[in-house]
């Protein structure tokens, strides 16, 4: 959804975009390339994402001084802004989820497909790894967060059946134990059957879900008025917190006083969040293209200055 998202970013005021998951940096440079007035702060709390991003400001004059990166979980940005001394923002992206790198490549634990350890760490200097989700967490929390992060309706077979067959060290033993669990004909729709345990798994390992409602907010916040939010999701755990986060926003715009950054536009007020865009899905194109994006969900939202007389 790139065009989509570099679009969206046309009419927000100069200054510094926020990309809070830079990956590869597809976005990133995209929206670069498009907008001269605008700068990027990019956050990933992948090594191997901001050494990307180092030799491609090393290798591209044109990104020097107009992209910045910085290697944190995207719940700091405060502390980052605090830290380059940006008191207002242009707006931010959120392309939630793993990169293809960190999928494709075995040693990172991701995937169902290739057998390497059990990781599935974003952040390699976190101390939580897939392997001791697996391995220690009891039948009951295993069940509750396969079916909580992934609605995952074999959750409670799923669990047993991990719990009857560890240790569990590989994602290729784990995916064997998975599939083994889920009754035959339920395997034979939606895709792998081990996909939705195994997204369960990373957003725990993660912390995906935790501390998604608390980024967004920070980022709301720090957004200047003609600025914007938008998020790429992926899942129903996702869309679920950006849904309400954004209509939480809304609301408190049209319902706050003047105590608060958001008032409504007919009291004396000033700022106001309100939703611009109903969620946009993929192009049947870019469906064919990326299997991924055939969940995608986006969702916008733009915060605006109403100047009142009196
Ligand atoms: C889907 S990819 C982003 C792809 C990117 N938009 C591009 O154009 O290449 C998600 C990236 O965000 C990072 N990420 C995910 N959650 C994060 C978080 N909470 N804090 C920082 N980075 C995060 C991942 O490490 C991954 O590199």
């Amino acid at each position: 959804m790139i065009d989509e998202i570099v679009e969206c970013f046309a009419s927000v005021p100069e200054g510094v975009v926020v990309d809070a998951t830079f990956g590869l940096g597809g976005h990133a440079v995209a929206i670069l390339n498009a907008y001269p007035n605008l700068q990027i702060l990019g956050l990933d709390q992948d090594a191997d994402a901001i050494a990307n991003a180092e030799r491609l400001i090393a290798e591209d004059s044109s990104l020097q001084g107009r992209l910045t990166v910085r290697r944190v979980r995207f719940d700091s940005l405060d502390e980052v802004l605090e830290e380059l001394s940006i008191n207002e923002i242009s707006g931010a992206l959120f392309d939630l989820g793993v990169s293809s790198p960190q999928l494709d490549v075995a040693e990172r634990g991701f995937s169902y497909r290739h057998e390497g350890p059990l990781d599935m760490r974003m952040d390699q200097r976190s101390q939580l790894s897939a392997a001791e989700v697996v391995n220690n967490y009891d039948e009951s929390e295993l069940s509750r967060l396969i079916a909580d992060n992934a609605d995952e309706k074999f959750a409670r077979r799923i669990a047993k059946a991990i719990v009857a067959a560890r240790p569990i060290t590989t994602t290729t033993q784990l995916a064997e134990v998975i599939v083994a669990a889920i009754p035959a004909p339920a395997r034979r729709t939606g895709g792998h059957p081990a996909k939705r345990t195994f997204q369960a798994i990373r957003i725990e390992v993660n912390k995906e879900l935790e501390i998604l409602e608390r980024a967004l907010q920070i980022a709301i916040d720090a957004t200047k008025s003609g600025g914007r939010v938008a998020v790429l999701t992926y899942h129903s755990g996702e869309n679920r917190i950006v849904k309400r986060v954004f209509s939480d926003s809304e609301r408190d715009a049209n319902e706050s006083t003047h105590a608060s950054p958001y008032v409504h536009e007919s009291q004396s007020g000033v700022r106001r969040t309100r939703r611009v865009r109903a969620p946009k899905y993929p192009s049947s194109k870019e469906q064919t293209l990326n299997r991924r994006a055939k969940s995608a969900r986006m969702r916008v939202i733009e915060k605006t200055l109403v100047e009142v007389g009196n």
